[in-house]
């Protein structure tokens, strides 16, 4: 892969032979159940091999997570008989899969999609377009995310399964991008598209916007590994560059100041591998708030990133910035992290919403907080817990 990064960054084209060396390596199956040919891993095994990619190239990074983002819905909510149809093809990486939620005008506001779906006689009928599909026209299989109920508040959105050649559906405009440039981002248009009835995810109709959100849940870590890859990745190149590159007749690393880089960018990738992984973990355990673990993940790791990868092209100085060199590529396909699958501001929105939601948990120290209409200062609180002390505690 590292040897063939440059070539596909610069032509901007799907790296097929990469795709074959996943597929050979039995890669894409890590996160997909054994019963459906895959390793029978989950988030953790998806992140470790997100980070290893990434380390390399952030394109091929989210080229293969991207498969686990489009398959998550299938898995979380698709009938038995789209599992078997659709999950042992991605495994074996014979079929890649994208995941069609953002719009022009829905991109933070997912819930405001208006791309829509009908049921006519035994199929749907999509009408729309969505925007920023990653892997869109290298991928065989689409879910995307249609107003099936406009008139329903809560159950307005459903998940549809849509296939490359399906009537009506055409690949639009493909994007030129700063960074992960191996991978395709298009535009998909659906005019009058028909699909047979039993596409519609797990055979019911109204639970699509929860599914969205359950699957983002889940591959926002996958987006948190492939940022901590890419600044793993940046600081390995930065630190040998350091111990090669000689000013004032010694080697740079032997500068404090880039010492303290060096320092600062290690410490920042260690602190955001374990957020990760605790995120993953929680992920497949199902244990605590995996929304908001997933979201500090993303949020840290891909803050993370960027800076880091700032860091390492200020190490490697005026040839940082060259593209002769390997290192701006890395700052550029860090940029978009921040970006998709949810917007950072979104992240610290969907943290700090649940964070309120949790202060209920807290309102034992509702006691101990005084408040303007309810003074109880902190002398108040000595006097009370002095007064209810037993007499024979002053003894
Ligand atoms: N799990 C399960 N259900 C959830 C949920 C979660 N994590 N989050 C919300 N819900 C449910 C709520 O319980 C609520 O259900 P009810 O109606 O039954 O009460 C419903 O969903 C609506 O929730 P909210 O009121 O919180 O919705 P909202 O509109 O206020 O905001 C949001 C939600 C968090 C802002 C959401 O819109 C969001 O995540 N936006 C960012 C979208 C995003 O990440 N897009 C990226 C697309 S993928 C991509 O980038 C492209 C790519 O290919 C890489």
């Amino acid at each position: 892969m590292r040897p063939l990064s440059a070539k596909y960054d610069r032509l901007q084209e799907y790296p097929w032979e990469i795709r074959d060396a996943l597929a050979e390596a039995e890669l894409f199956g890590v996160w997909i159940p054994k019963e459906y040919g895959g390793h029978g891993g989950g988030v953790m095994d998806l992140c470790l091999v997100v980070e290893e990619l990434s380390k390399a190239c952030g394109g091929v990074g989210v080229l293969f997570a991207v498969n686990a983002l489009g398959s998550f819905p299938i898995l979380l909510a698709g009938t038995d008989e789209q599992k078997a149809k659709y999950l042992p093809p991605i495994a074996k990486g014979e079929k890649l899969i994208a995941f069609g939620l953002s719009e022009r005008p829905a991109g933070s506001d997912a819930g405001g999609l208006v791309t829509n779906a009908h049921l006519d006689g035994d199929a749907w009928v999509v009408n729309g377009a969505k925007k920023w599909t990653t892997n869109g026209g290298a991928a065989d299989v689409y879910s995307v995310f249609a107003v099936t109920d406009p008139d329903s508040k809560s159950r307005r959105i459903s998940a549809l399964i849509l296939e490359k050649g399906d009537e009506g559906f055409e690949i639009g405009r493909a994007e030129d991008k700063m960074g992960i440039r191996c991978v395709p981002v298009v535009e998909c248009h659906f005019d009058n598209c028909r699909i047979p009835e039993d596409r519609l995810l797990g055979g019911r109709a109204g639970l699509g916007f929860k599914h969205a959100m359950m699957t983002l849940d889940r591959a926002r870590p996958g987006v948190a590994a492939q940022a901590l890859g890419l600044a793993q990745g940046a600081l390995d190149l930065a630190t040998v560059y350091a111990t090669q590159r000689r000013q004032f007749g010694q080697a740079i690393s032997s500068f404090q100041m880039i010492q303290q880089l060096l320092a600062d960018m290690a410490t920042k990738v260690e602190a955001g591998r374990q957020l990760v992984y605790a995120a993953a973990r929680a992920c497949d355990a199902g244990v605590g708030n995996i929304t908001k673990l997933a979201a500090m993940s993303k949020l840290y790791c891909t803050d993370m990133a960027m800076d880091v990868t700032t860091d390492a092209v200020q190490v490697f100085g005026g040839y940082g910035y060259m593209h002769d060199y390997p290192i701006e590529k890395y700052m550029r396909d860090a940029k978009i992290t921040q970006i998709y699958e949810g917007t950072n501001q979104i992240q610290r929105m969907v943290v700090a919403r649940n964070l309120i939601k949790e202060a209920g948990k807290l309102d034992h120290l509702e006691a101990f907080i005084p408040l303007p209409d309810h003074p109880n200062t902190l002398a108040d609180q000595e006097r009370a817990a002095a007064a209810d002390a037993p007499a024979s505690a002053g003894a």
